[in-house]
């Protein structure tokens, strides 16, 4: 198989039903999937639709095979020595969550996010802090993507229990270096708790020789069908977690007055599990490790690198993060002075057929403090070619050939006003 002959096996990408050529530049949202992971779900709801871990019957036996079978294959993936480390859940945000609901907090400890958070990185730990009273500390990035390690010291000699960082952001596409984020965290005994979703589907991980505590990613962003998302975590981490929700399938055995919970990581996959979804994420799996990961990477920096080249020298766009394409290669994110992100968004999509994410990207926090309500954002991965990215240039020349002259200015994306199918996006 070969990183060129991809965008053949993606059925949202063939021209049907009289569809002109789509360039799917939008993966850091979600990823589209290939042929054999439709196969995948559609075999498991036609041959054997069982529950895992139930039933003795011949549905129920073959499901479970596969399920484990994907939890060995998760696990050999991110770089841990067994599948118990590997709890399958919803996506990354729900992983966050577990870990931030199922730590025993006291009063007064405290965690570390970055200031270019997502949402779902950040929110959660607000919560704690009305709820629960631990203190919540921001470590500041530098607007070009280098790295500040003293930064990082000044912030650990406040004796943080948790770092919970991006391992490459959504917004950016910046990478942070987490093994020596993770060695420093650890010498001044601090967890470690990282959110892999642009990370992972891009590049090996190697958990266990990071040292890290936590690692959260979505298999949706790595070809896998919605919903299927997954916490790595090292068995002392995982063992000290209260589970999100407890019932079936979590408990060793029960009486009408009492309970023991199975070991991780049953013990955090309460009630039916998404089968269907976990089996189609597995052959999402093996497709990417059929491809390799290498080979999908340079691909992406040299077409983000072709793309950098033809924007960056033209007055008006600005690029977000560092300025060298290597250096956030599944991620091309950009401003234009006078256009508001969502309409040229809908320029693109409409005039051209390229298909980009425009807001804030749910870092609504980066945005607020510099008074922007927005940024474009094409992200890249396997399916896509050089097609895709000269889409995307030809479709940004055009739209500043079509602006005024004379721009009055950023002109960012205004939260009201918008129109009605602009209303739902952030
Ligand atoms: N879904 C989020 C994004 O698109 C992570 O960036």
């Amino acid at each position: 198989m070969n990183v060129a002959r991809a965008r053949a096996d993606f059925p949202a990408l063939r021209p049907h039903r009289g569809r002109s050529r789509i360039a799917y530049l939008d993966s850091a949202c979600m990823s589209l999937v290939p042929d054999p992971v439709l196969r995948a779900m559609e075999e498991y709801y036609s041959d054997f639709p069982g529950c895992a871990g139930r039933s003795l019957h011949r549905f129920s036996e073959e499901v479970s095979r596969r399920y484990d079978a994907a939890r060995d294959a998760f696990a050999e993936f991110v770089g841990t020595s067994a599948s118990e480390h590997v709890v399958f859940l919803r996506n990354a945000t729900e992983a966050i969550n577990l870990v931030a609901s199922g730590l025993d907090w006291r009063k007064g400890d405290r965690v570390l996010v970055s200031d270019q958070e997502h949402n779902s990185n950040l929110v959660v730990w607000q919560r704690l802090q009305r709820e629960r009273g631990i203190r919540l500390d921001i470590l500041p990035l530098s607007a070009d993507g280098s790295w500040d390690a003293e930064a990082l010291e000044r912030a650990l000699s406040r004796k943080i229990r948790l770092i919970s960082l991006f391992h490459t952001s959504n917004l950016d596409g910046r990478s942070l270096p987490i093994r020596e984020i993770a060695e420093r965290a650890h010498d001044r005994g601090a967890q470690t708790l990282f959110d892999g979703c642009q990370a992972a589907p891009h590049r090996a991980v190697d958990f266990d020789r990071l040292g890290i505590d936590f690692y959260a990613l979505s298999a949706h962003k790595m070809l896998g069908p919605t919903g299927t998302g997954i916490l790595v975590g090292t068995p002392q981490a995982l063992s000290k977690l209260r589970p999100l929700g407890i019932g079936g399938e979590t408990v060793q055995w029960a009486t009408l007055t009492d309970h023991e919970l199975r070991p991780p990581p049953y013990r955090f996959e309460a009630g039916l599990q998404n089968y269907g979804g976990i089996i189609g994420a597995h052959a999402g799996l093996r497709y990417l490790q059929r491809i390799g990961l290498a080979a999908i990477e340079s691909a992406q920096r040299e077409l983000n690198r072709e793309v950098t080249e033809a924007l960056s020298g033209l007055a008006r766009v600005h690029i977000l993060g560092p300025e060298d394409a290597r250096d956030r290669p599944s991620i091309f994110g950009f401003t234009i002075d006078g256009i508001d992100p969502h309409d040229a968004a809908l320029f693109l999509d409409e005039g051209w057929g390229v298909l980009v994410r425009s807001g804030m990207h749910c870092v609504h926090s980066w945005y607020e403090r510099r008074g922007l309500t927005g940024s474009i954002r094409a992200s890249f991965y396997l399916y896509n070619n050089r097609a895709d990215g000269a889409a995307l240039v030809h479709g940004v020349r055009e739209l500043l050939e079509r602006l005024p002259s004379r721009p009055e200015g950023p002109r960012p994306a205004s939260p009201r006003g918008r129109p009605a199918r602009k209303a739902r996006i952030a």
